[in-house]
């Protein structure tokens, strides 16, 4: 419970009318409340409790959930507490309330919470942006009910969001309540509800069909209610029948000629539900919306619901076994999860699971992220104008109405950037991308004013009241199936890598296959949006980012504000997420809150609008792939020739060719390859690398590659992947050896560990036995090339001589991924010490200059080998003087004499591998199974079971790297199966640009049975302490569950006797999933 404080009165506003209510017990007095301010605004912005985080100010993220206490309207001497969305919640509706926030369960004064223990406990969070919001929702629930089930349990988090973890940390944590642990919380509510009770005669039924789990807006939501007269057990007559749907037309509702058919019909006779089914087909008749999925799938999809409620309605006796399958939804049970690993204590702290050092903090909210920073007094807050459509002119910008608001400052446009400077935040050698447009509107979203406010809402607002004026309206070149027929190619660089003769062996080759795929976008989907903060001192801009890339964010801010490096000096402690989305595209941010900052001379703050952040930027890039490939009969590759043809977008600073032709082997040998690589130009904003760039598209081609060969052979694909795996001493397309390749191995034990071969056998028998739920199961093995030759970081060890504690500083960025963690796990290791006297600074180019990216999987371990450079140089002058001294010296004791010696207590290493050797340092390899059930009826799936077997060398800290894996998993299973991005084909704008139009998998989304193992006895030679990097390879394995969704299919299409291959794009949503499966309503039968 939170902590009872004395109560105090904390008053704001100046108007007639008055609100009362409590914060964590302290006395809160608004006067006169603005009707537009939240709950969240206040919190944060008036209280100045910014625990409670905001992304989406929509109710779709859940990371400003606080708890909200209010009398029991039954039993008014009781409260009830409630999980809220702050974001959502008016300020003026909280009169006589008591709410509790983050700050209130506990944190490093008072002692932490025991929600927020156990989060810590179970790993259960990366970044943290997330953290609060869960713990307040775990906390609601845990007031009402201290023992929930353990499906209450597993049902709480529908609306709250987390993209680093993958969310069965964050399961298992709250289900450790479910498991009877007592006395959490010590208020016990009981809630009652009453429903109406149907009439014995009666049957009602409601369906709701989403794209994901839980939190979305229905594709179609159906609801049947009949009552029928059962005549001797054998005909069922219908006496009254409403059927309502919503989402298929704005104006159909009811079913009213299909009621009325149905009446005194008997549904026991075929003919019955022939004539309901052809009546319905008149009756429904979808509407065209390009957010919504397809006309075709909504109609196709109310009939199945229709045939659904119909088939519970008839006896045994009528409906065959095999089709009673279509009475059900899809059945989730409560998840579990499983992970194995080894570690060494004889090495600890190294290869210990240890939490994350800054876990307890962010649990409690007092890990600050950029905007948590309270403002100072002149501060002035930023937002950005786009433009709501793409190639065009930019005629006129009318600021008036803006500027005519209280509290507006200024406007800034391109014209406004300094002499000397430059209109771009990609400084050279990248080509130029305007900060602010000056005339040429190149997409839909593209910024092209900077509206400065002395308040966030008031800039936001200003954002909504300039009116832009187009001129040259030209249609955008949106589709990139148009874009390549077209050739709008950008100047490749790269893009053609060709070993032995690939078109020649395929000619001659005795079996061959081609074939089409298309790969969607994927939104990063960091929680913590686009930001930055900038403050002008005497001699510099502070520029406090959001950035993964810091040398660039000060390179930029120069180049755009015509200053020098010196004069910008860039920070940041931690970021809530990234997943590669700010590395470049922060720097439009930073260089535009810079500018702001450099002309105002005030403190400036820009925190992105999430639905702005999701249209100005790009995201991972889409493709368009052909192939052509060759083959023995035992499914041999002979040749491979595959055109990548990858969207850039309108710009091409993030291209992913190189990327597409190292990881386009796989982990699949050939002697004959040709790949070219195209990148391609369209009207939408500049795609971005994004986790796993290139490597998680293209590893999914040849996947597919495979799979059509085993579909041309009649072959299972396990066996095509046997037949061409790797093996020690293989060589790469790229030309790399494969001196340490264990990827048979691994294969051959996931396939044990899994049971695939008895598993796949009874799948066969289920999918013989149903007509309407079919499964799936799928095996991916990745090889994933780690290179080290793009990163260079520079870190110091400081030893302070008065106590003995350590600072640690390193060039790399905190994202969620661990990597303070792990460099003061490197370093106590080494210099044999408790990791309780190590503190990690937080980056800035100062301490670091020069660091590269934070990016492709390789910052942890190169700044940990960086660490444990400086920490064997500092026992190389520590060392003789410890020998000096008696044996059992403590630390701080050699610390001293150390200092009295005049040696140097701090150390600092520049690591930059060879850059000559652009191949991979090593290589990763993971097997993946994945099993799912799908309903063919509706297209929805449930990922029964995932099995993964991941080679993380020895593990610096396995529970670092489950999470990594988990985390990459599961966002990857979101690209694959619910992440769709659409575009409106006229203005070019982004239609997904909402949390209630893009969907990242949910809590429910994961599977049901999550094995996750790291590869034991596995210490990496060519690696840092012997480990492998975790961060991107095990996402490239998440395409798994693709392709069991489409073995699926595949099964349910052979119902109608087609055996041929096809192919499943991504994303395979359920509209596409359920238009595969090939319904037609003449298969509605009994
Ligand atoms: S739900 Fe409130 S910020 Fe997202
Ligand atoms: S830990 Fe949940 S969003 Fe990062």
């Amino acid at each position: 419970m939170a902590t009872v404080a004395e109560p105090s009165v904390v008053s704001g506003g100046a108007h007639k009318a008055s609100i009362r209510f409590t914060v964590n017990n302290v006395e809160h007095v608004v006067e006169g409340p603005n009707p537009r301010t939240s709950l969240l605004d206040y919190l944060r912005e008036t209280a100045g409790l910014r625990g409670t985080k905001v992304m989406c100010r929509e109710g779709g993220c859940g990371c400003c959930t606080v708890a909200l206490m209010r009398p029991d309207p039954l039993q008014p001497q009781q409260m009830l507490t409630e999980s809220v969305n702050s974001c959502l919640l008016p300020l003026c509706s909280l009169d006589n309330r008591h709410v509790i926030t983050i700050e209130g369960l506990g944190g490093q004064r008072q002692g932490f919470h025991i929600l927020q223990k156990r989060m810590v406990h179970y790993n259960a969070l990366q970044c943290g942006y997330c953290t609060p919001g869960f713990i307040m929702q775990m906390y609601s629930l845990l007031a009402g009910k201290a023992s929930p089930s353990l499906q209450e349990a597993e049902d709480l988090f529908d609306g709250n969001l987390c993209r680093c973890t993958g969310y069965r940390p964050i399961l298992d944590a709250v289900k450790s309540f479910a498991e009877g642990q007592p006395g959490v919380v010590d208020i016990e509510v009981i809630v009652s509800m009453t429903i109406p009770k149907l009439d014995a005669d009666e049957s009602m039924n409601t369906y709701k069909i989403m794209m994901r789990a839980q939190n979305a807006h229905a594709y179609v939501s159906a609801g049947f209610r009949w009552r029928l007269c059962r005549h001797d057990g054998s005909s069922v007559i219908v006496q009254a029948a409403t059927l309502v749907f919503s989402g298929v037309s704005s104006k159909l509702v009811h079913a009213y000629k299909t009621e009325k058919f149905l009446i005194g019909k008997d549904l026991g006779l075929p003919t019955t539900l022939k004539g309901a089914l052809a009546e319905l087909m008149v009756e429904l008749e979808p509407e065209e919306d390009p957010v919504l999925a397809s006309p075709a799938y909504r109609k196709i999809l109310a009939m199945a619901l229709f045939y659904k409620f119909y088939l519970l309605q008839v006896d045994d006796g009528v409906v065959s076994s095999r089709v009673r399958s279509a009475r059900t939804i899809l059945q989730r049970q409560v998840s579990r999860g499983e992970q194995t690993y080894d570690t060494q204590p004889d090495l600890y702290p190294l290869t210990q699971p240890l939490p994350k050092l800054a876990a307890l903090l962010q649990t409690s909210g007092e890990a600050q992220f950029t905007d948590d920073v309270p403002p100072s007094r002149s501060e002035l807050f930023a937002a950005f104008v786009t433009s709501t459509r793409g190639s065009a002119n930019l005629a006129s910008l009318d600021v008036m109405r803006a500027l005519a608001m209280p509290g507006a400052v200024r406007v800034l446009q391109a014209s406004d950037i300094p002499p000397g400077g430059h209109n771009t935040f990609m400084p050279p050698p990248f080509a130029p991308e305007e900060m602010l447009c000056s005339q040429e509107v190149l997409y839909a979203g593209q910024p092209i004013a900077f509206c400065l406010a002395d308040s966030a809402d008031v800039a936001q607002s200003m954002a909504g009241a300039i009116d832009v004026i187009y001129s040259d309206l030209r249609k955008p070149l949106i589709s990139l199936d148009e874009a390549v027929a077209a050739s709008s190619f950008w100047p490749s660089l790269e893009g053609d890598l060709k070993v032995g003769d690939a078109e020649g062996a395929i000619a001659k080759a005795p079996r061959s296959v081609q074939g089409e795929i298309h790969i969607g976008e994927q939104a990063h989907f960091y929680m913590e949006t686009q930001v930055c903060r900038c403050v002008p001192t005497e001699d510099c801009l502070e520029v406090q980012t959001a950035h993964q890339w810091q040398d660039l964010a000060q390179d930029g801010v120069a180049y755009a504000l015509g200053l020098k490096a010196k004069d910008v000096v860039v920070s940041a402690r931690r970021l809530g997420g990234s997943f590669g989305g700010k590395a470049t595209r922060a720097n439009i941010v930073a260089c535009c809150t810079a500018l702001a900052a450099y002309l105002t001379r005030r403190p400036v703050r820009c925190a992105m609008n999430f639905n702005t952040n999701m249209e100005a930027l790009g995201r991972r890039h889409r493709y368009l792939v052909k192939y052509k490939v060759g083959f023995h009969e035992d499914g041999e590759l002979i040749g491979v020739l595959i055109t990548y043809y990858c969207d850039s977008g309108s710009a091409n600073n993030d291209s992913e060719v190189q990327e597409t032709l190292l990881f386009a082997d796989n982990a699949y040998k050939c002697a004959n390859w040709h790949l070219i690589s195209v990148a391609v130009k369209t009207d939408i904003p500049s795609a971005t690398w994004c986790r796993s760039p290139g490597s998680l598209p293209v590893i999914f081609v040849m996947e597919n590659i495979i799979e059509h060969i085993a579909r041309e052979l009649r072959k299972d694909p396990v066996e095509v992947q046997r037949q061409n795996l790797y093996r020690k001493g293989d060589i790469t397309p790229n030309g790399f050896h494969l001196d340490y390749c264990s990827i048979r191995d691994v294969y051959s034990k996931l396939l044990q560990m899994a049971d695939v071969t008895n598993r796949q056998a009874d799948i066969v028998h289920y999918n013989a036995s149903n007509r309407w739920k079919k499964r799936g199961l799928s095996v991916v093995p990745i090889k994933y090339g780690i290179s080290w030759s793009f990163g260079h970081f520079l870190c110091a060890v400081s030893v302070y001589a008065n106590d003995g504690t350590i600072t640690i500083s390193h060039g790399g960025i905190e994202c969620g991924q661990g990597i303070n963690t792990k460099v003061a796990q490197v370093c106590a290791h080494i210099l044999g010490i408790p990791m309780k006297i190590i503190s990690v600074a937080p980056t800035n180019t100062l301490l670091s200059p020069n660091a590269q990216a934070t990016g492709g999987s390789i910052s942890s371990e190169l700044n940990c080998l960086a660490v444990q450079n400086c920490c064997d140089e500092l026992r190389r002058r520590m060392d003789p003087v410890r020998e000096s001294l008696p044996p059992n010296v403590t630390w701080l004791e050699l610390v001293k004499a150390c200092f009295n010696k005049k040696i140097n207590l701090r150390a600092q290493h520049w690591v930059w591998p060879d850059d000559r050797n652009d191949g991979p340092q090593y290589n990763s390899y993971g097997v993946t199974a994945a099993e799912v059930e799908v309903d063919v009826l509706t297209g929805e799936s449930i990922t029964s079971r995932v099995d993964i077997l991941f080679d993380c060398g020895q593990s610096l800290n396995p529970a670092i790297d489950v999470g990594q894996v988990e985390g990459a998993f599961i966002m990857g299973l979101g690209y694959w199966l619910t992440e769709r991005v659409t575009y409106d084909p006229v203005s070019g704008r982004l239609l997904t640009r909402g949390t209630w139009e893009y969907k990242p998998p949910c809590s429910k989304d994961i599977p049901v049975d999550f094995r996750v193992h790291l590869l034991k006895d596995a210490p990496n030679p060519v690696g840092v302490l012997r480990s492998k990097a975790s961060g991107e390879p095990p996402q490239c394995m998440s395409c798994s569950v693709l392709f069991a969704v489409k073995h699926a299919v595949d099964s349910a299409r052979s119902e109608l006797g087609l055996k041929e291959y096809f192919v499943m794009d991504g994303p395979a949503t359920p509209d596409k999933v359920a238009l595969s499966c090939l319904l037609d309503p003449r298969q509605f039968t009994f």
